[in-house]
């Protein structure tokens, strides 16, 4: 199934993306790559940060399937490794052999804050949307605050905020979900499984597993409490960014989108298992939590 999101911008992006950072970080991910793609992926989520572009370009490339049918991210690293942004996407581009890429994400507002530089790195964003060299440009990692400050003069409003997001940080997540719903800004969210995968064990997880067979016994095949999770997301409208070595689990991923809807009552009693803690495992010095 393939189901996309509207972006402000009049674009559309793949609910699922496919990512080269975490268990990919500083590795050759062309393997990878080309198996997702090949399984049915047809979303990347690359950055700078990664060191690991060229391999993502040269998964595109030996997938076989056209650019034109793929979404490319690349984001900018949490200080820039040239004079301006614009040259740092050029030296992207060049590494993952493409032309322009679908979305470009300042990866993090932690040194732009500090350097005082978040409306003026914003405004170099706008030019290289102009310029064509990304179709669409967002922020990953901003707060509420980061985002009201780029807001102020912004004449493109983000498309897209890509942030941690799962039932045990909805608490100040939620926060951020709302605001940016209200402004048109999509949500990405990335460890989305870890309830799951890194913090087994909690209360959350029968909650998972009832809703789990729940959904099986209605679809008549096999769902996993990760598919619970993911399909949590999607029905709030949220772009799902993961990663998997496995090809069975991208096929289990990419079915979610098909499985029937969570009902009201599990989505409230996911919510509600969430709250009683707050678990972050990312980014830690940009939330400060
Ligand atoms: N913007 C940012 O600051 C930022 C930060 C972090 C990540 N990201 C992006 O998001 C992508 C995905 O991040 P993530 O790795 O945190 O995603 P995730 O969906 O939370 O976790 C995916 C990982 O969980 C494992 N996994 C999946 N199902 C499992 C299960 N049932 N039991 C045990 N392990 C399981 C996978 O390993 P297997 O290989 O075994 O399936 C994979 O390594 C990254 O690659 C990156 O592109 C962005």
């Amino acid at each position: 199934m393939s189901l996309t999101f509207s972006l402000n911008d009049g674009t559309e992006i793949p609910w699922l993306g496919f990512g080269t950072g975490t268990a990919l970080y500083n590795k050759d991910s062309t393997e990878a790559v080309k198996a997702a793609i090949q399984t049915g992926i047809t979303h990347l989520d690359g950055a700078q940060l990664y060191r690991n572009e060229e391999s993502l370009g040269q998964g595109i490339k030996d997938s076989g399937v056209p650019r034109g049918k793929l979404y490319v991210t690349t984001k900018l690293e949490e200080t820039p490794s040239a004079p301006t942004i614009k040259a740092t996407l050029e030296i992207s581009l060049k590494k993952l052999g493409l032309d322009y890429v679908d979305l470009f994400l300042i990866h993090s507002p932690f040194v732009a804050t500090k350097e005082g530089k978040l409306k003026s790195w914003w405004k170099e964003m706008e030019e290289i949307k102009k310029e064509g060299l990304a179709k669409s440009i967002g922020v990953s990692n901003f707060t509420v605050e980061h985002l009201q400050i780029i807001l102020e003069d912004a004449t493109v409003v983000p498309a897209v905020n890509q942030i941690e997001l799962h039932p045990y940080i909805w608490d100040t997540g939620s926060k951020i979900y709302d605001f940016c719903k209200e402004k048109g800004i999509v949500i990405e969210s990335y460890g989305g499984l870890s309830p799951i995968v890194r913090a087994p064990g909690g209360t959350l997880d029968p909650v998972l597993a009832n809703a789990a067979e729940r959904l099986a016994k209605e679809s008549g095949t096999a769902v996993s409490s990760g598919q619970v999770l993911s399909k949590w997301l999607i029905q709030k409208g949220v772009v799902v960014v993961t990663t998997s070595s496995k090809v069975s689990r991208i096929k289990e991923a990419l079915s979610t989108a098909s499985l029937p809807d969570l009902s009201a009552d599990e989505i409230s009693a996911i919510e509600t298992e969430g709250l009683k803690v707050h678990k972050r495992f990312f980014m830690k010095h940009v939330f400060n939590e």
